[in-house]
């Protein structure tokens, strides 16, 4: 799977500002576009691609375990995905994720309807989000393999243990929330980190994950941000100022639900 390692989330952005940001990261060079059917903004982020080359864009996006009507698991995934490609004016989509697991429910058949997507060309990659290990374990056992999974991931919660799972399975783990929305920016080794390289905690967060080579989606709803969070090239850390950052784990996590099964 081609994915470019900087890419843009748009959880929150919608109407004509998500159409306006999204349009201006795709001029800055931004490649990867990161939706959800229930962002409510597929629509406005249709506007924003039309006039881009299909096949210059990727364009993640996801749907919810409940919109399944599990009589009719092939038809209601495939529905699913209809309606995302309806809503995002395009015939397919680079990488369709089940947003968040529940272990009571047949996921693997899920999946297994995902897989057709795949072959009747709705989809280029079949994936999963908020997956721990057992999840992942209980689609493998079953013969299925997700090319990707999206998780909160940024130096509070360095799912190390869940990377180097992905890893050797050959799923690419993808870094939601990178930034803790923002408040893991706060943090004093970030800013002096930064400081050092007159660079933002933006910019040394988003570094460290391109050193690390995880593909990550921050959120920006300004100029400001979307050219901060891009240019991060022009610099390096040391492995003393990367094993700094590893050190802020704290295993927080800005993104959980009562429904969330993460200690599965
Ligand atoms: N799969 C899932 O379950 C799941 C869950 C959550 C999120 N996601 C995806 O991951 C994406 C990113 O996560 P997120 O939006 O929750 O949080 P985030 O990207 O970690 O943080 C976004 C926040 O950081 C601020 N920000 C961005 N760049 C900044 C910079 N350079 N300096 C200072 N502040 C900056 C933004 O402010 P402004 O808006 O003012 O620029 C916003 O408040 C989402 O948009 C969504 O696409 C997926």
């Amino acid at each position: 799977m081609k994915l470019p390692l900087i890419g843009l989330g748009t959880y929150e952005l919608q109407g004509h500002k998500c159409t306006e940001i999204v349009k201006r990261a795709l001029e800055i060079g931004y490649r990867h576009i990161d939706t959800s059917i229930d962002y409510e903004n597929q629509e406005a982020i249709k506007k924003a691609i039309k006039g881009f080359e299909r096949k210059q864009l990727f364009i993640t996006s996801k749907f919810e375990l409940d919109m399944i009507d599990l009589k009719k698991i092939p038809q209601s995934v495939e529905a699913t995905c209809d309606l995302a490609l309806k809503q995002l004016g395009t015939d397919y989509l680079d990488l369709y994720l089940i947003h968040w697991p529940f272990k009571a429910l047949p996921m693997s058949e899920v999946f297994k309807a995902m897989e057709l997507l795949v072959k009747k060309g709705k989809i280029k990659k079949a994936g999963v989000s908020n997956f721990t290990i057992h999840h992942l374990e209980n689609l493998l056992n079953d013969g299925h393999k997700p090319a990707a999974n999206q998780v909160e991931f940024h130096p509070y919660l360095y799912q190390k243990e869940l990377w180097q799972y992905c890893k050797s399975e050959g799923i690419q783990l993808i870094a939601y929330r990178p930034l803790g929305k923002g408040a893991v920016l706060k943090d004093p080794v970030l800013k002096k980190i930064g400081a050092a390289h007159s660079k933002t905690p933006g910019q040394v967060v988003l570094r460290w994950f391109f050193q690390k080579e995880i593909p990550v989606i921050p959120k920006a709803s300004s100029e400001k941000h979307l050219i901060e969070n891009f240019n991060i090239m022009d610099f390096e850390f040391s492995s003393h100022e990367m094993h700094e950052i590893e050190k802020l784990h704290q295993n927080k996590r800005f993104c959980d639900t009562e429904d969330s099964e993460f200690d599965y």
